[in-house]
Protein backbone atom coordinates (compact mmCIF):
# COMPACT_ATOMS: atom_id res chain seq x y z
CA UNK A 1 0.00 0.00 0.00
CA UNK A 2 1.00 3.38 -0.76
CA UNK A 3 0.53 5.14 2.54
CA UNK A 4 -0.35 1.96 4.65
CA UNK A 5 -1.86 2.78 8.33
CA UNK A 6 1.00 3.05 9.40
CA UNK A 7 2.30 5.61 6.61
CA UNK A 8 -1.00 7.34 7.25
CA UNK A 9 0.44 7.36 11.21
CA UNK A 10 3.79 9.14 10.11
CA UNK A 11 1.79 12.02 7.42
CA UNK A 12 0.08 13.13 10.00
CA UNK A 13 3.06 14.36 12.13
CA UNK A 14 4.23 16.25 9.01
CA UNK A 15 3.27 19.48 7.71
CA UNK A 16 -0.38 18.72 6.28
CA UNK A 17 0.54 20.20 2.54
CA UNK A 18 3.74 18.50 2.28
CA UNK A 19 1.82 15.22 3.66
CA UNK A 20 -0.28 15.66 1.19
CA UNK A 21 2.29 15.73 -1.44
CA UNK A 22 3.92 13.12 0.02
CA UNK A 23 1.52 10.71 -0.56
CA UNK A 24 0.37 11.61 -3.98
CA UNK A 25 4.20 11.01 -4.82
CA UNK A 26 3.59 7.52 -3.69
CA UNK A 27 0.78 6.68 -4.91
CA UNK A 28 2.26 7.60 -8.04
CA UNK A 29 5.29 5.56 -7.94
CA UNK A 30 4.63 2.29 -5.80
CA UNK A 31 3.55 -0.83 -7.52
CA UNK A 32 0.51 -1.91 -5.96
CA UNK A 33 -1.29 -4.85 -6.31
CA UNK A 34 -5.02 -4.79 -7.23
CA UNK A 35 -7.16 -4.79 -4.70
CA UNK A 36 -9.35 -7.99 -5.96
CA UNK A 37 -13.13 -7.72 -7.08
CA UNK A 38 -16.10 -6.58 -5.19
CA UNK A 39 -18.43 -8.43 -3.34
CA UNK A 40 -21.53 -8.32 -5.55
CA UNK A 41 -24.13 -6.90 -3.06
CA UNK A 42 -21.59 -3.98 -3.65
CA UNK A 43 -23.27 -3.00 -7.01
CA UNK A 44 -25.18 -0.03 -7.62
CA UNK A 45 -25.10 2.55 -10.39
CA UNK A 46 -25.31 6.23 -10.85
CA UNK A 47 -27.93 6.87 -13.45
CA UNK A 48 -25.85 5.35 -16.31
CA UNK A 49 -22.79 4.61 -14.63
CA UNK A 50 -22.28 0.97 -13.48
CA UNK A 51 -20.27 0.69 -10.45
CA UNK A 52 -18.82 -2.28 -8.56
CA UNK A 53 -18.60 -0.91 -5.20
CA UNK A 54 -20.33 2.36 -4.19
CA UNK A 55 -17.62 4.22 -2.37
CA UNK A 56 -15.53 6.90 -4.42
CA UNK A 57 -12.89 9.35 -3.53
CA UNK A 58 -13.92 12.86 -3.50
CA UNK A 59 -12.69 15.50 -5.27
CA UNK A 60 -9.69 17.48 -4.15
CA UNK A 61 -7.01 14.81 -3.21
CA UNK A 62 -5.76 14.17 -6.58
CA UNK A 63 -6.31 17.92 -8.12
CA UNK A 64 -4.07 17.32 -11.15
CA UNK A 65 -5.06 13.92 -12.10
CA UNK A 66 -1.40 12.86 -11.60
CA UNK A 67 -1.88 9.89 -9.37
CA UNK A 68 -4.71 7.97 -10.78
CA UNK A 69 -3.20 4.79 -11.57
CA UNK A 70 -2.55 3.93 -7.99
CA UNK A 71 -5.72 5.22 -6.93
CA UNK A 72 -7.35 3.26 -8.95
CA UNK A 73 -5.98 -0.21 -7.21
CA UNK A 74 -6.90 1.40 -3.75
CA UNK A 75 -10.57 -0.59 -4.22
CA UNK A 76 -12.62 2.56 -4.94
CA UNK A 77 -16.07 1.74 -6.96
CA UNK A 78 -14.78 5.58 -8.53
CA UNK A 79 -12.07 8.03 -8.13
CA UNK A 80 -12.78 11.84 -8.62
CA UNK A 81 -10.10 14.02 -9.67
CA UNK A 82 -9.84 17.87 -9.72
CA UNK A 83 -11.11 20.45 -9.28
CA UNK A 84 -9.26 21.14 -12.35
CA UNK A 85 -9.59 25.07 -13.82
CA UNK A 86 -8.83 25.83 -17.78
CA UNK A 87 -5.99 27.71 -16.94
CA UNK A 88 -3.18 27.27 -13.98
CA UNK A 89 -3.61 28.79 -10.72
CA UNK A 90 -1.12 28.93 -7.10
CA UNK A 91 -4.33 29.05 -4.95
CA UNK A 92 -4.25 31.00 -1.75
CA UNK A 93 -1.10 32.13 0.15
CA UNK A 94 0.28 28.98 2.48
CA UNK A 95 -0.89 28.37 5.21
CA UNK A 96 -3.96 26.87 3.68
CA UNK A 97 -4.73 23.46 5.10
CA UNK A 98 -4.89 22.73 8.71
CA UNK A 99 -5.67 19.24 10.43
CA UNK A 100 -8.52 19.21 13.32
CA UNK A 101 -7.06 16.21 15.04
CA UNK A 102 -8.98 16.30 18.04
CA UNK A 103 -11.97 16.58 16.01
CA UNK A 104 -10.96 14.42 12.91
CA UNK A 105 -11.45 17.02 10.59
CA UNK A 106 -9.86 19.38 7.90
CA UNK A 107 -10.04 22.89 7.25
CA UNK A 108 -8.95 24.31 4.14
CA UNK A 109 -8.33 27.22 1.73
CA UNK A 110 -6.63 25.83 -0.71
CA UNK A 111 -8.35 27.83 -3.45
CA UNK A 112 -8.56 25.58 -6.35
CA UNK A 113 -4.60 25.24 -6.65
CA UNK A 114 -3.86 23.29 -9.91
CA UNK A 115 -1.92 23.09 -13.16
CA UNK A 116 -5.09 23.66 -15.32
CA UNK A 117 -6.77 21.86 -17.99
CA UNK A 118 -3.44 20.65 -20.58
CA UNK A 119 -1.87 18.85 -18.24
CA UNK A 120 -4.91 17.40 -16.67
CA UNK A 121 -6.36 16.08 -19.83
CA UNK A 122 -3.14 14.60 -21.28
CA UNK A 123 -2.83 12.79 -17.94
CA UNK A 124 -6.57 11.57 -18.47
CA UNK A 125 -5.55 10.25 -21.95
CA UNK A 126 -3.38 7.51 -20.19
CA UNK A 127 -5.52 6.92 -17.57
CA UNK A 128 -6.43 3.41 -15.98
CA UNK A 129 -9.88 1.71 -16.94
CA UNK A 130 -10.29 -0.79 -14.07
CA UNK A 131 -12.24 1.97 -12.21
CA UNK A 132 -14.65 4.81 -13.22
CA UNK A 133 -12.78 8.18 -13.38
CA UNK A 134 -14.51 11.59 -12.63
CA UNK A 135 -13.27 14.68 -14.09
CA UNK A 136 -14.26 17.87 -11.17
CA UNK A 137 -14.59 21.22 -13.18
CA UNK A 138 -14.12 24.62 -11.16
CA UNK A 139 -13.56 28.19 -12.62
CA UNK A 140 -10.55 30.23 -12.53
CA UNK A 141 -10.37 33.15 -9.73
CA UNK A 142 -9.86 36.06 -11.85
CA UNK A 143 -12.48 34.57 -14.59
CA UNK A 144 -14.95 37.07 -15.20
CA UNK A 145 -17.73 35.01 -16.70
CA UNK A 146 -17.80 31.57 -14.44
CA UNK A 147 -20.01 29.51 -16.20
CA UNK A 148 -17.83 29.73 -19.33
CA UNK A 149 -14.62 28.27 -17.80
CA UNK A 150 -17.27 24.96 -16.92
CA UNK A 151 -18.20 24.89 -20.50
CA UNK A 152 -14.28 25.08 -21.41
CA UNK A 153 -13.64 22.76 -19.10
CA UNK A 154 -16.12 20.44 -20.49
CA UNK A 155 -15.81 20.42 -24.31
CA UNK A 156 -11.57 20.59 -23.29
CA UNK A 157 -12.34 16.86 -21.26
CA UNK A 158 -14.95 15.31 -23.73
CA UNK A 159 -14.66 11.90 -24.22
CA UNK A 160 -11.60 11.68 -21.36
CA UNK A 161 -13.41 10.77 -18.11
CA UNK A 162 -16.01 8.73 -17.33
CA UNK A 163 -18.57 11.16 -15.78
CA UNK A 164 -17.72 15.31 -14.90
CA UNK A 165 -18.54 17.31 -12.34
CA UNK A 166 -19.87 21.11 -12.35
CA UNK A 167 -18.35 22.28 -8.90
CA UNK A 168 -20.36 25.21 -7.68
CA UNK A 169 -19.93 24.63 -4.34
CA UNK A 170 -16.14 25.23 -3.16
CA UNK A 171 -16.26 27.76 -0.19
CA UNK A 172 -12.47 29.26 -1.02
CA UNK A 173 -13.22 31.38 -4.37
CA UNK A 174 -14.87 34.64 -4.00
CA UNK A 175 -18.43 34.25 -5.61
CA UNK A 176 -18.37 30.57 -6.65
CA UNK A 177 -21.33 29.76 -4.18
CA UNK A 178 -23.46 32.41 -5.84
CA UNK A 179 -23.95 30.45 -9.13
CA UNK A 180 -26.34 27.95 -6.47
CA UNK A 181 -28.94 31.10 -7.52
CA UNK A 182 -31.84 29.75 -9.52
CA UNK A 183 -30.93 32.54 -12.33
CA UNK A 184 -26.81 31.68 -12.24
CA UNK A 185 -27.97 28.00 -12.03
CA UNK A 186 -30.19 28.16 -14.86
CA UNK A 187 -27.36 30.52 -17.14
CA UNK A 188 -24.66 28.10 -15.92
CA UNK A 189 -26.65 24.53 -16.34
CA UNK A 190 -28.17 25.71 -19.38
CA UNK A 191 -24.99 26.31 -21.07
CA UNK A 192 -23.96 22.82 -19.80
CA UNK A 193 -26.52 20.87 -21.35
CA UNK A 194 -25.50 22.83 -24.16
CA UNK A 195 -21.67 22.08 -24.45
CA UNK A 196 -22.06 18.66 -23.21
CA UNK A 197 -21.45 16.03 -25.57
CA UNK A 198 -20.99 12.31 -25.79
CA UNK A 199 -22.43 9.78 -23.23
CA UNK A 200 -20.82 10.69 -19.91
CA UNK A 201 -23.16 11.67 -17.15
CA UNK A 202 -22.73 15.69 -15.70
CA UNK A 203 -23.15 15.46 -11.89
CA UNK A 204 -23.72 19.19 -9.90
CA UNK A 205 -21.87 19.44 -6.48
CA UNK A 206 -23.67 21.52 -3.66
CA UNK A 207 -23.19 22.88 -0.72
CA UNK A 208 -23.88 22.17 2.46
CA UNK A 209 -24.43 25.71 3.88
CA UNK A 210 -28.24 25.32 1.98
CA UNK A 211 -31.35 25.46 3.51
CA UNK A 212 -34.42 23.01 2.61
CA UNK A 213 -36.00 25.52 -0.07
CA UNK A 214 -32.74 26.28 -1.26
CA UNK A 215 -32.34 22.54 -1.88
CA UNK A 216 -35.42 22.24 -3.58
CA UNK A 217 -34.85 24.48 -6.02
CA UNK A 218 -31.63 23.57 -6.91
CA UNK A 219 -33.46 19.35 -7.52
CA UNK A 220 -35.65 21.27 -9.78
CA UNK A 221 -32.98 23.40 -11.69
CA UNK A 222 -30.80 20.20 -11.96
CA UNK A 223 -33.74 18.14 -13.55
CA UNK A 224 -34.76 20.45 -16.03
CA UNK A 225 -31.24 21.09 -17.21
CA UNK A 226 -31.10 16.97 -17.52
CA UNK A 227 -28.03 17.18 -14.93
CA UNK A 228 -27.27 13.17 -13.92
CA UNK A 229 -26.91 13.16 -10.14
CA UNK A 230 -26.05 15.54 -7.46
CA UNK A 231 -23.52 15.64 -4.91
CA UNK A 232 -24.17 15.89 -1.35
CA UNK A 233 -21.87 17.84 -0.28
CA UNK A 234 -18.78 19.81 -0.12
CA UNK A 235 -17.02 21.31 2.63
CA UNK A 236 -19.16 23.85 5.59
CA UNK A 237 -18.54 27.31 6.51
CA UNK A 238 -20.54 26.89 9.74
CA UNK A 239 -18.29 25.88 12.81
CA UNK A 240 -19.94 23.92 15.18
CA UNK A 241 -19.11 25.00 18.47
CA UNK A 242 -18.07 22.06 19.97
CA UNK A 243 -15.09 22.42 17.62
CA UNK A 244 -11.53 21.92 20.09
CA UNK A 245 -8.89 22.05 17.42
CA UNK A 246 -6.54 25.47 18.30
CA UNK A 247 -7.62 25.63 13.89
CA UNK A 248 -11.30 25.92 14.55
CA UNK A 249 -10.55 29.80 13.92
CA UNK A 250 -9.08 29.20 10.51
CA UNK A 251 -10.81 30.46 7.48
CA UNK A 252 -11.73 28.19 4.93
CA UNK A 253 -14.28 24.73 4.92
CA UNK A 254 -14.63 22.43 7.32
CA UNK A 255 -14.88 18.86 6.52
CA UNK A 256 -14.36 15.26 8.26
CA UNK A 257 -16.59 14.21 11.44
CA UNK A 258 -17.88 17.53 12.43
CA UNK A 259 -19.57 18.07 9.31
CA UNK A 260 -21.32 14.54 8.89
CA UNK A 261 -24.77 15.32 10.77
CA UNK A 262 -25.05 18.73 8.10
CA UNK A 263 -24.52 16.84 5.18
CA UNK A 264 -26.81 13.76 5.49
CA UNK A 265 -29.19 16.28 6.49
CA UNK A 266 -28.81 17.77 2.97
CA UNK A 267 -29.11 15.30 1.99
CA UNK A 268 -32.26 14.09 3.08
CA UNK A 269 -33.74 17.33 1.41
CA UNK A 270 -32.53 16.29 -1.57
CA UNK A 271 -34.23 13.23 -1.48
CA UNK A 272 -37.33 14.36 -0.37
CA UNK A 273 -37.22 17.05 -3.22
CA UNK A 274 -36.07 14.63 -5.73
CA UNK A 275 -38.97 11.13 -5.10
CA UNK A 276 -36.19 9.47 -6.83
CA UNK A 277 -35.85 11.47 -9.77
CA UNK A 278 -32.30 12.32 -9.34
CA UNK A 279 -29.63 10.36 -8.05
CA UNK A 280 -27.85 11.29 -5.03
CA UNK A 281 -24.03 11.03 -3.86
CA UNK A 282 -23.35 11.21 -0.56
CA UNK A 283 -20.89 13.05 0.84
CA UNK A 284 -19.28 14.54 4.16
CA UNK A 285 -17.98 13.41 7.18
CA UNK A 286 -18.20 9.68 6.38
CA UNK A 287 -15.58 7.31 8.26
CA UNK A 288 -17.39 3.82 8.68
CA UNK A 289 -19.57 1.35 6.96
CA UNK A 290 -22.13 2.78 9.06
CA UNK A 291 -21.85 6.19 7.88
CA UNK A 292 -22.15 4.96 4.24
CA UNK A 293 -25.10 2.54 5.21
CA UNK A 294 -27.02 5.80 6.73
CA UNK A 295 -26.35 7.53 3.77
CA UNK A 296 -27.22 5.01 1.64
CA UNK A 297 -30.70 4.53 3.20
CA UNK A 298 -31.38 8.21 3.23
CA UNK A 299 -31.50 7.78 -0.65
CA UNK A 300 -27.45 8.00 -1.73
CA UNK A 301 -26.65 5.44 -4.26
CA UNK A 302 -23.33 5.90 -4.04
CA UNK A 303 -20.94 7.95 -1.50
CA UNK A 304 -17.08 10.01 -1.28
CA UNK A 305 -14.75 10.30 1.40
CA UNK A 306 -11.57 12.32 1.57
CA UNK A 307 -10.94 13.79 5.27
CA UNK A 308 -11.90 10.02 6.86
CA UNK A 309 -9.05 8.72 4.41
CA UNK A 310 -6.47 11.17 5.72
CA UNK A 311 -6.81 9.93 9.42
CA UNK A 312 -7.65 6.53 8.75
CA UNK A 313 -5.51 5.37 5.24
CA UNK A 314 -6.71 3.24 2.30
CA UNK A 315 -7.34 0.24 4.87
CA UNK A 316 -10.72 2.11 5.49
CA UNK A 317 -11.61 1.49 2.15
CA UNK A 318 -11.83 -2.07 2.19
CA UNK A 319 -13.14 -1.97 6.12
CA UNK A 320 -16.49 0.47 4.78
CA UNK A 321 -17.23 -1.94 1.97
CA UNK A 322 -17.34 -5.06 4.48
CA UNK A 323 -18.91 -3.51 6.98
CA UNK A 324 -21.45 -2.20 4.36
CA UNK A 325 -22.04 -5.75 2.74
CA UNK A 326 -22.64 -7.61 5.92
CA UNK A 327 -25.09 -4.64 6.54
CA UNK A 328 -27.16 -5.10 3.38
CA UNK A 329 -27.15 -9.00 3.80
CA UNK A 330 -28.20 -8.37 6.98
CA UNK A 331 -31.31 -6.07 6.14
CA UNK A 332 -31.79 -8.54 3.07
CA UNK A 333 -30.93 -6.56 -0.18
CA UNK A 334 -29.32 -7.88 -3.53
CA UNK A 335 -27.49 -4.82 -3.83
CA UNK A 336 -26.51 -1.23 -2.80
CA UNK A 337 -28.45 0.09 -5.30
CA UNK A 338 -31.95 -1.70 -3.95
CA UNK A 339 -31.28 -0.21 -0.92
CA UNK A 340 -30.84 3.11 -1.88
CA UNK A 341 -34.13 3.00 -3.68
CA UNK A 342 -35.82 1.45 -0.56
CA UNK A 343 -36.38 4.50 1.87
CA UNK A 344 -36.75 4.13 5.45
C1 LIG B 1 -11.73 19.30 -0.74
N1 LIG B 1 -12.93 19.20 -1.42
C2 LIG B 1 -13.01 19.58 -2.76
N2 LIG B 1 -14.17 19.43 -3.45
C3 LIG B 1 -14.23 19.78 -4.77
O1 LIG B 1 -15.30 19.62 -5.37
N3 LIG B 1 -13.13 20.28 -5.40
C4 LIG B 1 -11.93 20.46 -4.77
O2 LIG B 1 -10.95 20.89 -5.40
C5 LIG B 1 -11.85 20.10 -3.40
N4 LIG B 1 -10.68 20.28 -2.70
C6 LIG B 1 -10.59 19.85 -1.40
C7 LIG B 1 -9.36 19.95 -0.73
C8 LIG B 1 -9.26 19.48 0.58
C9 LIG B 1 -7.95 19.58 1.28
C10 LIG B 1 -10.39 18.91 1.24
C11 LIG B 1 -10.30 18.38 2.65
C12 LIG B 1 -11.60 18.83 0.58
C13 LIG B 1 -14.16 18.72 -0.74
C14 LIG B 1 -14.26 17.19 -0.72
O3 LIG B 1 -14.35 16.68 -2.03
C15 LIG B 1 -15.50 16.75 0.09
O4 LIG B 1 -16.66 17.23 -0.52
C16 LIG B 1 -15.46 17.24 1.53
O5 LIG B 1 -14.16 17.17 2.05
C17 LIG B 1 -16.41 16.46 2.46
O6 LIG B 1 -16.04 15.10 2.55
P1 LIG B 1 -15.17 14.52 3.80
O7 LIG B 1 -13.80 15.10 3.66
O8 LIG B 1 -15.85 14.99 5.05
O9 LIG B 1 -15.18 13.03 3.61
Amino acid sequence: MPFPDLGAAILRNLDPEVAHGLAIRALQWSPLPSSGSDDPVLATRIGSLALSNPVGLAAGLDKNGEALSGLSRLGFGFVECGSVTPRPQPGNPKPRLFRLTEDRAIINRMGFNNEGLEPFAARLKTRPSSVAIGANLGANKDTEDRAADYVTGLRRLAGLADYFTVNISSPNTPGLRALQGRDALDDLLGRVAEARSGPAPVFLKVAPDLTGAEVEMIVEAALAHRIDALIVSNTTLDRPASLKSQYAGEAGGLSGAPLRERALAVLRDAASASQGRLPLIGVGGIASGEDAYVRIRAGACAIQIYSALIYEGPGLIGRIKRDLADRLKADGFSSVFEASRTLR
